[in-house]
């Protein structure tokens, strides 16, 4: 079968109260046009049509930054329906395919969906295959018609129902497929007379009926997953739909999450066996978490490489870091971009690492700021440590070979050296190379001031 995907993306999305425009509000991170397109390309189209309209150069700047060729644009110039929309795909498509037409405002829609759809316009050699669903309460949507002996014969919008077609509960999700030369025929004939003036998709059903065309329809098990996003509250519960999705699969896989109701991937999260995630994490881009990884609350981490048995504490932020076996982090603690921490590593509460390798065994436990550095294994680096990388136009590295010993509160000038085993005494400003097992310190001398009286308020 050769298959063309129309994904109608054209629309105003006046309730979202937004300037973005409405297919590109994200659902986990990613645009919901993305995703739709995710779902489409696993059907393997030999095209697929992006239709867009308002505010089109944006949309149409997210589609070519995918450089695909299987995927291209066409322009709706003014948004007078679905129909109207499909029309502007027509020049796109060719005489001989199986056309689909999809909503870039329905992120879930399942896979197994579309394949069913398309097996049974196949198989009962229809003109027209529609995806519908039972619903308790089908309210505001279009209602599917069926004749005496069940075959549809169309498909009336809900502004124009009569009391009697309001009652029914078989809806049309908007979904479709039907040949390419059946949609060149038949598209034509649809017009705009109907309660909002605007030229419906949805005729066709009722056209191909009444032509004597079979029309078929598959209907789809979880409806939750066909609901379109026209409004912030239901952008909402899809975007936690779609996370319930994840974190089943997640549970199923074996990761231990605490709370599943309160877990936020908005990317992709590897893993090997008996990792825990505590409450209210936040997962974007691509991160690996190796065996035995345990993930305490609140923690933001994007693009990142845990490996076994780390344990991060709660509260941490990192990015882009690379965390070998059995490092631990935070409580509030921060990585920034560009940090290998080898085997051991510990940095603990209130330390900002950017730009950093750490040996294995090195441990930076409180209050620091170690960026563009490159410390060796088995250093202490004491509270209130300093990397003073910037001079205000330059950025510089620091370098600590291994078994150094940094005092508290130690200032760090970069560039600069300080050689395996030396000794750094607390309070030090260190501004020259330090060389191998001596100990530097500078220290002002104190002064005692024996019986000092602090100053004191007056009393009124
Ligand atoms: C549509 C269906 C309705 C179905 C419902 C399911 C029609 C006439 N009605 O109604 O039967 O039950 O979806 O959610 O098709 N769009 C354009 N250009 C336009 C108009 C719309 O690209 O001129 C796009 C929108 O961006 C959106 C999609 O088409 O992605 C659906 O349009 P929308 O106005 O939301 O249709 P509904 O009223 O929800
Ligand atoms: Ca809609």
């Amino acid at each position: 079968m050769k298959l063309e995907i129309v994904i109608l993306a054209a629309g105003l999305g006046k309730r979202m109260h937004s300037s973005l425009p409405k297919v590109l509000h994200q659902v986990a991170g990613k645009p919901m046009l993305l995703h739709v397109l995710e779902t489409a390309k696993q059907l393997n189209p030999r095209k697929i049509v992006v239709v867009t309209g308002h505010q089109g150069e944006r949309v149409e700047a997210l589609v070519s930054a995918l450089n695909d060729p299987v995927i291209e644009c066409r322009r709706q110039t003014e948004q007078r329906g679905t129909a109207d929309a499909v029309r502007a795909a027509l020049p796109s498509l060719s005489e001989d395919s199986t056309v689909m037409v999809l909503y870039a405002d329905t992120p879930l829609t399942p896979l197994a969906d579309l394949q069913r759809l398309l097996e049974t316009l196949e198989c009962d050699q229809a003109q027209l295959a529609l995806l519908t669903c039972l619903l308790e309460d089908p309210t505001g949507y279009g209602r599917i018609k069926r004749g005496p002996y069940g075959s549809i014969v169309g498909i009336v919008e809900e502004k124009d129902c009569t009391e009697a077609e309001r009652r029914i509960q078989e809806i049309n999700s908007g979904i479709i497929a039907l040949p390419s030369k059946v949609l060149f025929k038949q598209l034509p004939r649809i017009d705009c007379s109907n309660a909002q003036g605007e030229y419906y998709l949805t005729d066709l059903a009722g056209i191909i009926a009444s032509d004597g065309g079979s029309v078929a329809a598959v209907q789809a098990d979880d409806f939750e997953l066909l609901s379109g996003v026209n409004n912030k509250l239901q952008l909402a519960s899809v975007e936690r739909i779609y996370q319930e999705m994840q974190a089943e699969r997640l549970l199923t896989e074996g990761v231990t999450l605490a709370d599943p109701t309160r877990f936020d991937l908005r990317g992709t999260l590897e893993h090997g066996d008996d990792c825990f995630i505590d409450i209210n994490c936040i997962f974007t881009g691509r991160v690996v978490l190796g065996s035995n990884v345990s993930i305490g609350a609140g923690c933001v981490i994007s693009d990142c490489v845990i490996e076994d048995n780390s344990v991060i504490s709660p509260y941490t932020v990192m990015e882009k870091s690379h965390l070998k076996q059995r490092t631990t982090i935070g409580p509030f603690a921060r990585l920034r971009p560009g940090n290998t921490l080898e085997d051991e590593v510990h940095v603990g509460n209130f330390v900002e690492v950017k730009n950093s390798h750490l040996g294995s065994g090195t441990k930076a436990g409180h209050l620091s700021y170690l960026g563009d550095s490159d410390i060796g294994q088995n250093v202490n680096i004491g509270a209130g440590t300093i990397t003073c990388n910037y001079d205000g136009a330059h950025k510089h590295r620091t370098a600590i070979e291994d078994d150094v010993f940094v005092g508290s509160d130690t200032q760090l000038v970069a560039p600069v050296t300080v050689r395996q085993g030396a000794t750094i005494a607390a309070g030090t400003t260190v501004t020259a190379e330090v060389p191998a097992g001596a100990l530097v310190l500078t220290r002002p001398q104190a002064v005692y001031k024996a019986g000092y009286q602090r100053p004191r308020k007056e009393k009124k």
